[in-house]
C-alpha cells in the first residue's frame, strides 16, 4: 500500500503525521483500507488489572504499576472481552495483507480466548512464543508463582508470510551458553548426550567449569557439522550453533522512566519486527500506548500507522516518535 493511499484515507482525521509514520488519536480504526498492513504488531488490553492488587502499589516505587483505574481500559467482564477480541480479531483480518502476519501480546488467561477469535476471523495462529521477563517483579511470593512471562499470539491471513529466520534471536544479555544451544531442538539432544556421555563416569555433581567445557566443545562439533551441511549458523561471541527459531524469547522488561504502564522493551518489538516484515512494510499497531511499535518501525526502517484513543497516551506517544526522528535527522546531517 503506498503512502499516498495510506495518507488519503487518513485525511479529516486527527493524525499527527512523522516522516512514514502516522500517530492517530482515535478508536478503531474504519478508515484504513483493506488490505493494507504488512503486520500487526500490538498489545492490547490484557483484561488483568481488575484481578491483581496493582493499582494498590505505591506510586513510583519498583512496585507500582501505575494502573489508572479511571481509565479503565484493561477491566472488561470475560464476556465483554471475549465479545471485544473478535471484533478486534475480524479488524485485523480485514486490514492485512494476504500473506500478512500478526503478534499480538496476551495474558496467559486469555490466550485460548484470542486463537478462537482469530481463527473465527478467518486468520491462522501458528504459534504462542513465550517472553521471559528476567527482571520480573515478585509479588505475591508467598501464595502463587511470580508472573514472569506474557505470551505473544502469531500467525498469518493465508499463507507465504515473511519469516527472516536468519536474524539472531536475541541479545546476549540475559542469556547463557547453555541457553543459545538449549533453543537449537536438535542442538540440545545432542548436547544432553554428550553431558550424559562425558560424565559417565563421574560419580559427583559436575563443576560449573566442567559443564562450561562441555559446551564449548559440543557448540564446536554442532558447527562444524552446520558448516558441512551449509545450514543456517546462530552466531554469538564467536560461537555458533544450529539455528532453530525458539517458540521463546528472553528479554527485560521496561523498568524505569516508563512513558506507559505496560510499556513493551523496543528490543523484544524490533525481535519481532525483524523476524516477520521487511524493511518499507507498513506496520499497524491499534493499541500504541506510548508507540514502542513506531519507535521500533523507525529503527528498523518500516512504515506505521500508530492508534492511540487516550489522550494523554497520543500525545506521549507522537513526543516520542519526533523526538527520535528529530535525532535521527540530525545525525544524519552532521
Ligand atoms: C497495553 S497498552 C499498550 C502499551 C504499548 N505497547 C506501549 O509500549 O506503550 C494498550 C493501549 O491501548 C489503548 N486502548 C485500549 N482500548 C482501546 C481501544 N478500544 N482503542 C484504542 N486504544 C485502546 C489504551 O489506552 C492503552 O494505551
Amino acid at each position: 500500500m503506498t503512502t499516498d493511499t495510506i495518507r488519503e484515507s487518513l485525511k479529516g482525521k486527527i493524525y499527527v503525521e512523522l516522516g512514514e509514520i502516522y500517530c492517530v488519536h482515535d478508536e478503531g480504526y474504519p478508515w484504513l483500507p483493506n488490505g493494507s498492513v504488512d503486520l500487526v504488531l500490538t498489545d492490547p488490553p490484557f483484561n488483568i488489572a481488575r484481578d491483581t492488587n496493582f493499582h494498590t502499589y505505591e506510586k513510583n516505587t519498583i512496585n507500582s504499576f501505575r494502573f489508572d483505574a479511571e481509565k479503565g481500559w484493561d477491566s472488561y467482564s470475560p464476556e465483554s472481552f471475549r465479545e471485544l477480541l473478535n471484533n478486534w480479531a475480524r479488524e485485523f483480518f480485514r486490514v492485512l495483507r494476504p500473506g500478512g502476519s500478526f503478534a499480538i501480546f496476551c495474558a496467559d488467561e486469555y490466550i485460548s480466548d484470542l486463537i478462537s477469535a482469530l481463527r473465527s476471523a478467518g486468520l491462522k495462529p501458528r504459534r504462542t512464543l513465550t517472553w521471559r521477563k528476567p527482571n520480573a517483579v515478585p509479588v505475591n511470593r508467598k501464595h502463587m508463582m511470580m508472573s514472569a512471562c506474557e505470551y505473544v499470539v502469531l500467525g498469518v491471513k493465508g499463507s507465504k508470510s515473511v519469516f527472516n529466520s536468519d536474524i539472531p534471536t536475541q541479545p546476549s544479555q540475559n542469556i547463557t551458553d547453555s541457553e543459545i544451544i538449549a533453543i537449537a531442538d536438535k542442538a540440545s539432544t545432542v548436547l544432553d548426550l554428550e553431558i550424559r556421555k562425558s560424565l559417565a563416569n563421574l560419580n559427583r555433581r559436575p563443576s560449573p567449569q566442567e559443564i562450561e567445557a562441555i559446551v564449548s566443545s559440543t557448540i564446536q562439533s554442532l558447527a562444524a557439522r552446520a558448516a558441512k551441511r551449509s545450514i543456517n549458523i546462530y552466531s554469538l561471541d564467536g560461537k555458533t550453533a544450529e539455528l532453530c527459531v525458539p517458540n521463546y524469547v528472553s528479554f527485560n522488561s521496561k523498568a524505569g522512566n516508563r512513558l506507559h504502564p505496560t510499556e513493551k522493551p523496543v528490543a523484544l518489538l524490533r525481535y519481532l519486527t525483524e523476524l516477520l516484515s521487511n524493511e518499507g512494510d507498513l506496520i499497524l499497531d491499534p493499541f500504541s500506548g506510548s508507540a514502542s511499535a513506531g519507535e521500533t518501525a523507525v529503527l528498523t526502517r518500516r512504515r506505521a500507522v500508530l492508534v492511540e484513543r487516550d489522550q494523554e497516551f497520543f500525545e506521549k506517544g507522537s513526543k516520542r516518535i519526533s523526538k527520535l526522528t528529530e535525532e535521527l535527522d540530525n545525525e544524519l546531517l552532521m
